[in-house]
């Protein structure tokens, strides 16, 4: 036990000082794993963009050990903030505030607020308090793509361009943290995430969903993102058998990501039974989008979730995984 403390806290340091010399790091947070860079540090911030292929207008969330450290990026917390902040820090929930004036272009994307959050995992807590500075991370993929929940899904996504990942087993919650925006005095609900709109709303009264006119860019969402290769199309219950079965017949290789086991199992269909949990589906959406992405199959059927709110966010990232690939198999949009 103490050797495992030990070998974390010198891989901490290793992390601290690789952030220091300007290099990324990857790093578990309970949401999803992050590309992480020193958040003052401009050439660092650009290579993550540069790594990941993402276009340099789309800002990075700060992240931060605690909520002193806000006014260092923040140049106003507005009161609703302030309680937001106190119910969900840390944890799952990204707050978008009017930026501190020393922030980096680079971290913003130019834009005059800044996307920051106070991370729960031990671990990411730990590298936070030793590293002291600010962390811009976005997801740890390449753009549009899967987001890594898992250490390997880092080392897949990066190869050895990440020297330093630090390995915290698989991310509790599996989907990117909830963001809202602060700037104007109704809060706005831009992605939704582990802390649900009805949470939001009993700590902040009204809360306004998706982006106004004049809304911050928010890359999760264009559209088409959080994709696997392989087109994915998104079926109701009551057609996933039939459908599976009739592309089978067809010669085609069939995965299906479903709530249910097969009603006829096929050798060449990959059905992965993600139960009918919410937070045990998103748990494991992202490990299991990409083993059934390499599962050689022509195309992922996902059944449809439930239209309960505890899906909204799971919902949110399989409709824009479907939405890479509009156009579909003949035998799935007749
Ligand atoms: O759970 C998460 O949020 C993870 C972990 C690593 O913290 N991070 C994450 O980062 O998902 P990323 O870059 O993949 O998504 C961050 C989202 C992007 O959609 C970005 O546009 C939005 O936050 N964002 C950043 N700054 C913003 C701003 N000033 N206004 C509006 N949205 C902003
Ligand atoms: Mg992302």
């Amino acid at each position: 036990m103490e050797t495992a403390v030990r070998v974390l806290q010198t891989q901490i340091q290793l992390a601290v000082d690789a952030l220091r010399s300007g290099q990324l790091i990857s790093f578990p947070t309970e949401t999803v794993y992050g590309l992480g860079a020193d958040a003052a540090n401009a050439s660092a911030v650009r290579r993550i963009f540069e790594l990941k292929g993402r276009p340099s207008s789309h800002p990075l969330i700060v992240h931060v050990a605690q909520r002193g450290a806000l006014r260092e990026w923040a140049a106003k917390v507005s009161p609703v903030a302030e309680k937001l902040a106190e119910a969900f820090w840390p944890g799952p929930l990204t707050l978008v505030l009017p930026r501190a004036a020393s922030v980096l272009d680079a971290v913003t994307g130019g834009q005059d607020s800044i996307a920051i959050r106070i991370p729960s995992h031990p671990i990411a807590q730990d590298l936070l308090s030793a590293f002291g500075g600010g962390i811009a991370a976005p997801s740890a993929n390449r753009f549009g793509r899967l987001s890594a929940t898992r250490a390997e899904h880092v080392r897949e996504e990066f190869g050895d361009a990440v020297k330093v990942i630090l390995d915290g087993g698989p991310c509790a919650v599996g989907l990117e943290s909830t963001i809202v925006s602060c700037l104007d005095e109704i809060p706005r609900l831009l992605r939704p995430g582990a802390v649900t709109l009805a949470q939001l709303q009993a700590v902040a009264g009204t809360v306004r969903v998706g982006g106004g006119h004049d809304a911050p860019r928010v890359p999760g969402s264009t559209v088409s993102h959080y994709a696997p290769s392989t087109p994915l199309s998104i079926v109701a219950n009551d057609e996933l058998d039939r459908l599976t079965q009739s592309l089978a017949r067809s010669g085609q290789r069939v995965a299906v990501l479903a709530q249910r086991a097969p009603s006829k199992v096929d050798a060449t269909v990959t059905w992965i039974n993600a139960g009918t949990q919410a937070s045990a589906y998103a748990h494991d959406l992202y490990a299991n989008l990409r083993a059934l992405d390499h599962a050689g199959c022509a195309l992922i059927l996902v059944q449809d979730v439930p239209g309960d709110p505890s899906w909204d966010a799971i919902r949110d990232r399989l409709q824009r995984a479907a939405a890479a690939h509009p156009s579909l198999p003949m035998a799935v949009s007749s």
